[in-house]
């Protein structure tokens, strides 16, 4: 302390203050999570096998999330399906509006936390829509299957559900990846705006066909209208196009939809997340073909 009562500098503080100083943010480190688009029938399946497990180890993925609602012949999914693609690689799978289409499934359902059907189906359905868990590197993460209602079944507000189960995501679980099922653009661009800083991701699922929107949004959301599908291209949406072209032509006969083969493909996107804060660094769109 001078006379005037100025504190005098502590020479070792004045060193210390002459330094540059780093004001770059510190940087955590991130959970890589690899989400699969659609699986669609045994193609699908086929790549899935194949390639995913190499894919998983080359881009070293600490999270894997799977859209398997098409998985069995075009339409749902069964027990021993859902359980090949656990065995595969996949951590969590999610699903939409084809979750019912095999009856076997409604009883492996609740058994298994980590198969979500959209959280926003009626209340006395069976299973769950939101999986709390760990990756791989121990980091705790939530995953939440929501279904959009625009032209598709009119069941409960997605927007309202979402803010409903996010309230019940343990508070130390940053890192929360959103399936938006949902065939408007519009309302899967609206749950993204909802969502925008609240979770990591918002993917839109259901389509089948990528969309060129991907971007981190202001607040630190990853988002996609569609991810796209994993199985045939040649086709309409993974179907032979000649029962598609039928049912355009004359929509009042009745047309057999059977899941095509060529040209398999499986289309996902990486999400690079800051472990410590749940916000999305990157999303990256990703395209394998089968040899
Ligand atoms: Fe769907």
């Amino acid at each position: 302390m001078d006379s005037a009562g100025v504190p005098t500098p502590d020479p070792r503080e004045s060193a210390a203050a002459d330094e540059p100083r780093d004001q770059t943010p510190r940087k955590g480190p991130a959970l890589k999570i690899l989400f699969i688009g659609d699986i669609v029938g045994s193609p699908g399946r086929k790549i899935v096998h194949e390639r995913l497990a190499d894919i998983l180890a080359q881009r070293e993925i600490d999270l894997c999330i799977v859209n398997c609602e098409n998985a069995a012949s075009g339409f749902g999914v069964t027990p021993r399906i859902a359980e090949d693609i656990f065995a595969a690689g996949a951590d969590v799978l999610t699903s939409g509006n084809h979750i019912w289409k095999r009856k076997e499934i409604i009883e492996y359902l609740p058994g298994q936390p980590r198969l979500l059907r959209p959280a926003n189906f009626p209340i006395s359905s069976p299973g769950h829509g939101l999986y709390v868990g760990r990756a791989k590197n121990g980091v705790g993460y939530a995953v939440l299957d929501l279904q959009g209602r625009t032209f598709m079944t009119p069941i409960e507000d997605p927007f309202r559900t979402a803010t409903l189960e996010l309230a019940r995501v343990p508070p130390d679980v940053k890192v929360i990846i959103v399936d938006m099922h949902a065939e408007a653009t519009s309302e899967k661009v609206a749950m993204g705006w909802h969502l925008d800083g609240k979770v990591s991701a918002v993917l839109g699922t259901h389509t089948h066909v990528p969309t060129a929107d991907f971007r981190v949004l202001p607040g630190g959301t990853a988002y996609i209208t569609d991810v796209g599908m994993t199985g045939p291209h040649d086709s309409v949406i993974g179907m032979e196009k000649r029962g598609i072209l039928e049912h355009f032509f004359d929509n009042t006969m009745p047309s057999r939809f059977v899941v095509a083969e060529g040209d398999i493909r499986m289309n996902g996107v990486q999400i690079d997340v800051d472990e410590s804060t749940g916000h999305a660094r990157s999303i990256d769109r990703l395209t394998f073909r089968l040899d």
